[in-house]
């Protein structure tokens, strides 16, 4: 039977921030260690990613950061791709969407459906920016929710309560780039209605066959995967625009296409296509052969990406004719940091960046972490008390000290070489039984997309290295020479699960495995060999090894924790800087300074004083909230800082005609805000 043939495809990220250990737990690693296993499992595999460079996550982020779009991507493209790198993920590929070959392939792509009358030409009423004069991404506009009132929903969905929307739906809708309320104008787009694609969806996902024909194994597919997609689909699917009008992105290459895009689900994915492409032009490979035929084609995403990866592409593929459907869509939950969502607009994160750069010899241990913690089927958490436990208590007191003990003792009692092995007894058989199990189990968990049991079976046979020697106590026996070949045996064993090891880690801590490999100068990326009890021969030299993991320290884990408890505590003290203001909002307001002439106690209000104000113009009262702060007498003569052309309000009977400027620290305490030189009431600030 020949061997099935694989397109794994990890989510493309967007360029517009670095990558969070959610992003790698529930994607990247999971991706790479199917990957890597397929690859000693002699499938032929290609490894698929790049960085999704448009849509209004990009252009929000530019005008977040004041820039470009251009160099939005430019940026985080690199960083992403270097952490990729560094993290050791084994894409064959790491491209981006904004490349020339993209592009064209998008376009090509969207002609071809087109042609083919997949498309409808449909106009609609949609906000309008009259100040920026430009049509509105649902991203570009927030308003209050329709369903938990939250301000500040986004036009596609609200953060707060989760719900997807219409920005017709918000309350009070504004734009983000004038912060004034848009208007309806009428636009045209081409639509790809989803209704006409029901039936066959239906039977493809909860049967896996393709208009009658098997096509993929639906059981396993994850439950959250089938049921969001079916939940989706018995809501009624839609016609859904597939272009937008603006002016970053894939532009629309047919006749009335003129500034207009097309919509980043027409784009993005496509973007598995075009890197397949530009790998294969690299490679001398046909990029067809990964797109065709007999081969499966697995995306790995997270859950907010099921629909666009299970349901639309699927239709856009399937319209096109002649490229592969996905044989499977594994979905990964979410993972939480510190009890807390990772939140990249409040800093609430560990960045895998980071992390490599602070601690570059360990890659493996986090990939442990993460996949031992991987979001699997529910939402998990990461805590750095718990990376901290997994790694002393498993990695190092379990597979390294067994690993260490295992060469020590050979180094010591053989000089490095493998001693023969002897008679075996009832323990040493069931041993055995069991390092030729464990390789066959994890080749089935990982089949069924199981990883994070997958790697646990792959500890087991840590373990059972662990506990065969503390049970067997080879350094107790040695002391007695009537143990000599009991002890050679015991030793034999020991290595040849230390060299299963050096295989069945690969996958999961490929850095690890190759210093086993060191260890032990014995090195396969063969799966078949996995579970044979003779890897090494009797007299094979070894080499001294050195630790695994050191331990992680409690200073590590509170450095960590303090880390991110400045961000948390940076955000409960001070109010988020709020929506972007104009020069022009600016220059209305009227700030001068002034000089303080009168001060008395207002009547039964015991947080206010009345003032009287020089302000260079006039002589004005102003009723301001600081009793609690100064007594009237302190603050005769004082230079202040006085908005002037407030409308005037009458506040307990008094007519108060400005406000004076304050600062307040996070203990609520106030302070003049007046200027650094004595200067004459009636300067104006500005
Ligand atoms: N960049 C998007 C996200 O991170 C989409 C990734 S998947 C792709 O959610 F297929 F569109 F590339
Ligand atoms: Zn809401």
């Amino acid at each position: 039977m020949s061997k099935d043939k694989y397109t794994v495809c990890a989510a493309l990220p967007y360029a517009n921030g670095p990558l969070h250990l959610g992003h790698v737990a529930g994607v990247y690693l999971p991706s790479d260690i199917f990957t890597r296993f397929l690859r000693m499992n002699d499938h032929d595999v290609a490894f698929i990613c790049g960085s999704d460079e448009h849509g209004a996550a990009i252009t929000l982020r530019a005008k977040s950061e004041g820039t470009t779009p251009r160099a939005i991507v430019d940026k985080y493209n690199k960083i992403i791709g270097d952490a990729f790198k560094d993290f050791d993920i084994s894409f064959d590929i790491f491209h981006r969407t904004s490349s020339k070959i993209h592009q064209e392939t998008a376009q090509d792509f969207f002609k071809v459906l087109n042609e083919k009358a997949h498309f409808t030409k449909d106009t609609s009423e949609q906000y309008y920016d009259e100040e920026y004069d430009q049509f509105l991404a649902d991203r570009y506009i927030t308003g209050d929710c329709p369903n938990c009132k939250h301000a500040n929903a986004y036009g596609d969905q609200c953060e707060n309560c989760g719900s997807a929307l219409s920005p017709t739906e918000l309350i009070n809708p504004k734009s983000t780039l004038s912060g004034k309320m848009p208007v309806m104008r009428t636009t045209s787009h081409w639509y790809l209605p989803m209704e006409r694609h029901e039936n066959w969806l239906k039977e493809w996902i909860k049967k896996g066959t393709l208009d009658g024909v098997p096509h993929h194994d639906a059981s396993k597919w994850r439950n959250q995967v089938t049921g969001q997609c079916m939940s989706w689909i018995d809501n009624g699917l839609r016609p859904r625009a597939m272009t937008r009008d603006l002016d970053w992105g894939v532009k629309v290459p047919i006749e009335g296409g003129d500034g207009k895009v097309l919509y980043v689900w027409l784009d993005a994915p496509i973007g598995y296509i075009s890197a397949t492409k530009q790998w294969a032009l690299d490679n001398n490979k046909d990029w067809k052969d990964y797109w065709t035929g007999d081969r499966k084609l697995i995306h790995f995403i997270g859950k907010d990406n099921i629909v666009f990866h299970a349901i639309i592409f699927p239709i856009l593929l399937k319209a096109h004719e002649g490229l592969i459907l996905p044989d499977n869509v594994p979905a990964y939950e979410f993972l939480n940091l510190e009890g807390d969502k990772f939140s990249t607009s409040r800093n609430w994160a560990v960045w895998l960046h980071e992390y490599i750069e602070a601690y570059p010899d360990k890659i493996d241990e986090l990939k442990y972490v993460l996949t031992s913690i991987a979001p699997e089927t529910k939402d998990s958490e990461f805590t750095w008390k718990e990376y901290q436990t997994r790694i002393n208590s498993e990695l190092a007191n379990i597979l390294g000290n067994f690993v260490n003990r295992a060469l020590v003792l050979t180094q010591k009692y053989y000089d490095g070489s493998v001693p023969a092995l002897g008679e075996l007894t009832d323990s040493d058989k069931d041993v055995i039984a069991q390092m030729e199990a464990i390789p066959v189990n994890i080749s089935k968990l990982v089949y069924d997309y199981k990883l994070r049991e997958a790697q646990a079976e792959a500890m087991k046979l840590a373990r059972l290295g662990n506990e065969y020697l503390a049970e067997t106590e080879p350094w107790k026996m040695v002391k007695d020479p009537a143990n000599t070949e009991r002890v050679a045996t015991i030793m034999n064993i020991a290595l040849q699960i230390t060299a299963n090891l050096s295989i069945v880690l690969q996958p999961f801590l490929p850095a690890t495995a190759t210093k086993l490999s060191e260890f032990l100068d014995f090195q396969t990326s063969d799966w078949s060999q996995a579970g044979n009890s003779s890897l090494i021969s009797e007299g094979h030299m070894t080499n001294k090894p050195s630790i695994l993991f050191p331990k992680i320290e409690d200073e590590m884990v509170e450095l960590e924790i303090e880390k991110l408890e400045a961000t948390k505590t940076m955000e409960t003290t001070f109010e988020p800087q709020k929506d972007e203001t104009s020069f022009d909002e600016f220059t209305k307001m009227d700030i001068r300074l002034g000089t303080i002439l009168e001060a008395e106690k207002v009547k039964k209000a015991d947080k206010l004083l009345k003032l009287l104000v020089d302000t260079g113009l006039d002589k004005r009262t102003i009723i301001s909230g600081i009793a609690k702060h100064y007594s009237p007498e302190e603050l005769i003569g004082k230079q202040v800082t006085v908005l002037m052309n407030l409308p005037p309000r009458t506040i307990r009977g008094v007519e108060s005609q400005g406000m004076i400027l304050m600062a307040e620290n996070e203990n609520g305490e106030l302070s003049f805000v007046a200027s650094e030189k004595e200067f004459g009431a009636g300067s104006g600030i500005n």
